[in-house]
């Protein structure tokens, strides 16, 4: 466990516009400072509501020490738990996902209904009351479609988030969404590594031609808004885009920790395909522009998100240790698209899967060559990876903010 001293020191030593240093990407003790002061704070992306269509449907989620079960319940409410027993504190369930009409302790079988109450527990004896027992809620809020947790018993304000989101988010109808594919790879990098990886298109060019089919690796498309800086063409897209009811323009928040903004496409695409037309009808929403792009949010420290005419992609990043990270990925699609019929599978998630596939190989080799003790922080392109420098300036700023107040003073 680093100490306050040994941490103050850690965020001293940084150098501006120059990458972290190895320590960030490789020490567990760092991680476990990422754990408590970034991810066990925050307000994390968790699941799309579609994933528990009906009650008794359940997820389950790890983050760090923290095991939580998302349950639709039988009044509809989709609830987060602690995944610990209250008897003795096994984990009650094991699957990811599953459904049950009330939640049973594998050990010694108490049984709560789906809302967290204590329903059942044998032999207690007459002075238990099973009301002093029910499953530990974890804070939990929708979002037009999309659900986040916060593992903190005093979670910071999402309203803002909410509601700044909230119209971007409505035209895409994500309440009327499916799963039609997920995937979870491990990329054996640190959770750090994949957001750098994530904030800039420096490396498009070079390492990813099938997303480069559709979406431009030029900064003043990629990179937008960092800065401040919006091209002219950027600018008429969310003009454009607006003048059909379609919320577009560049939001960052003032703390840096999600943006919105509806970018364009390469010049004929339309969504992220091979040859850049759609892939599913009916479409997900009433985006009635077609070359509307995509809509990007990302939301620090688990998510970002492409929002599309006829789909959706969602990711979701879990740190796993300090060089490991899982990336689960999902397509939505309407509810009712057949897959066949109304969209081919392979078609819909090509682009995704090889860009992931393409950026677990980039973080695992940026991981590689940073464990070298010859490796020395460099320096970042203003032009290509401001969105690195945010991003990196946004996570720095949750760690001074979690160093005691004392040593700040003394700084
Ligand atoms: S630990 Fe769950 S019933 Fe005993
Ligand atoms: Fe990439």
């Amino acid at each position: 466990m680093l100490t306050d001293q040994q941490r103050q020191e850690l965020l001293k030593r940084h150098r501006p516009g120059h990458g972290l240093e190895q320590a960030f990407y490789t020490d567990p003790d760092i991680f476990q400072f990422d754990l408590e002061t970034v991810f066990y704070r925050e307000w994390l992306f968790a699941i799309a509501v579609c994933e528990l269509p009906k009650a008794g449907n359940y997820v389950t989620h790890r983050i760090g020490d923290y095991g939580v079960i998302l349950v639709r319940g039988a009044d509809d409410e989709i609830r987060a738990f602690h995944n610990t027993c209250r008897h003795r504190g096994s984990i009650l369930c094991k699957a990811a996902k599953g459904s049950a009409p009330k939640l049973v302790c594998p050990y010694h079988q108490w049984t709560y209904e789906l809302d967290g109450s204590l329903m059942w527990a044998k032999d207690m004896g007459d002075d238990f009351d099973p009301s002093l027992h029910g499953l530990k809620q974890v804070a939990c809020r929708q979002l037009e479609g999309l659900i986040y947790i916060c593992l903190s018993e005093t979670p910071p304000d999402f309203d803002a988030f909410a509601e700044v989101t909230k119209p971007y988010l409505v035209p895409h109808h994500l309440h009327d969404a499916k799963v039609a594919f997920e995937s979870s790879i491990i990329e054996n990098g640190n959770w750090k590594l994949v957001w750098e990886n994530n904030r800039e298109c420096y490396h498009c060019g070079g390492n990813h031609p099938a997303l480069c089919r559709t979406y431009s690796d030029d900064p003043s498309v990629s990179g937008i808004g960092e800065g401040g800086v919006i091209s002219p063409y950027v600018q008429a897209h969310f003009d454009r885009c607006e003048a059909k009811g379609l919320p577009s323009q560049f939001h960052l928040s003032d703390d840096g920790q999600y943006r919105l903004a509806r970018m364009p496409l390469l010049e004929g695409a339309t969504s992220f395909t091979m040859d850049g037309k759609f892939a599913v009808t009916p479409w997900l929403g009433r985006v009635t522009l077609p070359d509307a792009g995509a809509l990007m949010k990302f939301h620090y420290p688990t998510t970002w998100n492409h929002f599309l005419p006829d789909h959706a992609v969602i990711f979701r990043v879990t740190p796993i240790s300090p060089t490991q990270t899982e990336v689960t990925t999902k397509w939505l699609v309407h509810k009712d698209a057949e897959e066949g019929r109304d969209y081919d599978l392979q078609r819909l998630t090509e682009v995704w899967l090889t860009t992931n596939d393409e950026d677990r190989r980039v973080v695992e080799d940026n991981q590689t060559g940073i464990k070298s003790p010859a490796y020395e922080p460099g320096p970042y392109s203003r032009t290509q990876e401001s969105g690195v420098l945010q991003f990196v300036d946004w996570y720095l700023d949750a760690l001074r903010a979690s160093v005691t107040p004392q040593i700040m003073a003394a700084e």
